[in-house]
């Protein structure tokens, strides 16, 4: 199952969303591969690790693929594809020249679908080459969000890209909202989350992540935050969201 993580306006969580679930879901035993594709590279500073491979030259179809059975990090079977300097220039020629490419993605990993049982991609926080791409490839796309004024401008934005999709490949692409970094002591934010929860009922995960402090101050340690903080509130969500994404593949 491939999961795209994805929202055009940024910081809202989907890079902590795709290490975060990516260990969890690992940790059950699940075979998982983390894709970074955010020319920025987020997800790759946090993995930080050798056993590694660049997207580029995955995109490429370049590397033997046996390259990627190797563990990303101390989790056994957790493996990383990542950002790489390269990444950027490719995003520029998927939009351009004769022929876009909108399926490159969804192409190259359709050889590892049978190796994982998740595929999770990180985008980054724009409607570009790497985000159409990440998801035409997706199974499910999880739209992290906050619960503020902006959200709907957002949340529209995000559900007319994931129609263009539909429209390009003829059915229906599966999307759920999460909400991520939940400040429950904010009142006004209480306003925003009943009118998401009343018009986006069908598509909400029941799972909400919290504001939790360690998860920035894993982040700035440049440390995979459930390595870190393991029984911190949470990464007990992410687990339960793991959870409901594991209910969800079944
Ligand atoms: N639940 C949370 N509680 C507290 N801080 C969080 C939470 N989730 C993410 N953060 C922090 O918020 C910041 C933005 O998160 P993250 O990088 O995951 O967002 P993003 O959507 O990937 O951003 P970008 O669009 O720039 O790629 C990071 O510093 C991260 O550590
Ligand atoms: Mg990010």
């Amino acid at each position: 199952m491939v999961i795209s993580a994805a929202n055009m306006k940024g910081g809202v969580g989907k890079t902590t969303t795709v290490l975060s679930l990516g260990f969890c879901l690992a940790m059950t035993g699940c075979r998982v591969l983390l894709v970074d594709a955010d020319p920025g590279g987020s997800l790759t500073a946090q993995l930080a690790e050798e056993n590694s491979f660049p997207l580029s030259s995955f995109l490429k179809g370049k590397p033997a693929l046996s390259e990627i059975f190797k563990p990303a990090c101390a989790e056994e079977n957790l493996f990383s594809i990542v950002s790489d300097r390269k990444l950027a220039s490719i995003e520029r020629r998927l939009l351009s020249g004769e022929k876009i490419k909108l399926f490159l993605l969804k192409k190259r990993l359709a050889s590892l679908k049978d190796k994982f049982d998740f595929i999770l991609v990180d985008t980054p926080p724009s409607f570009s080459g790497l985000t159409l791409n990440a998801l035409f490839a997706a199974d499910l796309i999880v739209i992290p969000v906050q619960p503020e004024f902006t959200v709907f401008h957002g949340l529209s934005r995000m559900i007319d890209a994931v129609r263009l999709v539909d429209r390009y490949r003829n059915n229906k692409s599966k999307y759920q909202i999460l909400l991520a970094m939940y400040d429950r002591k904010a009142d006004k934010r209480k306003k925003y989350l009943s009118i998401i929860e009343k018009r986006f009922s069908r598509f909400l995960f029941k799972t909400v992540i919290e504001n939790d402090p360690n998860i920035k101050i894993a982040s700035n340690l440049g440390e995979p935050f459930i390595r870190c903080f393991p029984e911190s509130a949470g990464a007990v969500q992410y687990r339960l969201l793991a959870d409901e994404i594991l209910s969800l593949k079944d």
